[in-house]
């Protein structure tokens, strides 16, 4: 789960982190009372779950209260990259001298920790790394020890900070990297850290992934920073479920059981669609190993309530949940979900007692319901549905 910048810059503070002063609003008069209460410049900085905002005219500086309500205005509403402003942050105005970056990140690829630093921050970091990579320090950190002191000032060192500088900024990576291990995140990244003209280091914008196989038994109380509103519903909805399901573009519906087997059929279902005018799929949904009429049912009632879905394709493979069980489990949703199951199915089984499974359904013979032999063929059929 990723936290808006305002939800970074508290858990920031709670962990002894220099950041300034914010407030968040939600409307151009919320600003300006926010302004009023700061004093002084502010900077009004849109709130959206993505980078590059101060490109995109979302991050402005106002001199005073009525330049504080007029930035609001031009901010909210804003679409940057897809993501409309609803919601700004009037934080204090720093007097900035120079800008750095940091960060400390899961390095999946190599099983450990990562933390990335320059000397050079504040503009996007991965121009920099690409055209310069030698100024940006990367230094691998050991989970198991991870940043103390010594391990900070080594990593200031390799960013090239000035000598007299290492002592205050490897304080303040030592306390990103509490943040980083006391909530259990995948990401905290500080960019920029700044140096302000008085000679303090400060945070003046973070970005924090927090680890969700975390989040309900290690940190139940990172349940009150989930932004339900932004969360798309159908996703919402499934998760209520306990269904593995990613909304996507498309518009054939998918289920299946394991992510692999989704995978594929994803691809498959694309591949086939260049056939038929271009349709894709339209979510990934993994059912899992217990095919049930109920976990089933639930499936496909989120795949229907999406308004693009035209046809779905149900690819199960039968292990130890046999053909024969999904066929009835698939029965009995079209039964629990009646005339709210309103558009075609393509069903394709496989595997463990799957003779059994397609005379349940050939006997059934529901109107809407079509048999698949294979994985390219259902996969043909839903996208030719979808086109229909
Ligand atoms: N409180 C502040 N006081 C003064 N200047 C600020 C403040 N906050 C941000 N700035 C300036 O605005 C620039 C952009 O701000 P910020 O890093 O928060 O947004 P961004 O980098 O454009 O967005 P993102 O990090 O989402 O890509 C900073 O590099 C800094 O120069
Ligand atoms: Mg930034």
């Amino acid at each position: 789960m990723d936290l808006y910048e305002y939800q970074a810059r508290d858990v920031f503070e709670k962990y002894g982190v220099p950041v300034l002063a914010g407030i968040v609003a939600d409307t151009p008069e919320e600003v300006k009372a926010a302004a009023e209460k700061l004093g002084g410049v502010v900077v009004v900085k849109a709130q959206v779950k993505t980078g590059g905002r101060g490109k995109a005219g979302g991050v402005k500086v106002a001199k005073n209260p009525e330049e504080a309500y007029e930035a609001a205005k031009a901010i909210f509403g804003l679409d940057i990259k897809g993501h409309i402003v609803k919601r700004v942050m009037v934080a204090a105005g720093a007097r900035i001298a120079e800008e750095y970056y940091f960060s400390v990140l899961l390095d999946r690829a190599n099983r450990s920790y990562l933390s990335l630093c320059s000397v050079e921050g504040g503009m996007e970091i991965e121009e920099l790394a690409v055209e310069r990579p030698e100024a940006l320090a990367r230094i691998e950190v050991n989970p198991l020890t991870g940043i103390d002191k010594a391990k900070a000032v080594e990593i200031a060192r390799a960013a090239n900070f000035p000598e007299d500088l290492i002592e205050k900024v490897s304080d303040v990576f030592v306390k990103l990297y509490d943040v980083y291990k006391g909530e259990d995140a995948t990401l905290v990244e500080v960019n920029p850290l700044v140096r302000t003209e008085d000679g303090d280091i400060v945070a003046l914008d973070g970005k924090v992934t927090l680890d969700e196989n975390a989040s309900e038994i290690r940190h139940p109380e990172h349940a009150a920073l989930e932004d339900k509103d932004a969360a798309d519903p159908l996703e919402a909805k499934a998760k209520e479920s306990g269904l593995n399901y990613v909304k996507l573009d498309g518009e054939v519906g998918i289920i299946g059981n394991g992510a692999g087997l989704v995978m594929s059929t994803l691809d498959v279902v694309a591949y086939a669609g260049e056939n038929h005018n271009g349709v894709k799929p339209a979510n990934f949904l993994d059912i899992g190993g217990g095919a049930s009429a109920a976990v089933m049912a639930a499936g496909l009632d989120v795949i229907l309530g999406d308004p693009q879905v035209k046809s779905v394709f149900v690819n199960v493979f039968g292990g130890i949940t046999a053909c024969d069980a999904v066929a009835n489990g698939i029965k009995g949703a079209l039964e629990t979900l009646g005339d709210t199951a309103s558009k075609p199915l393509v069903v394709r089984l496989d595997g463990n007692r799957v003779e059994e499974g397609r005379a349940i359904l050939a006997e059934y013979a529901h109107p809407l319901v079509t048999l698949a032999a294979t994985m390219d063929e259902g996969a043909d059929k839903a996208a030719a549905l979808a086109n229909a």
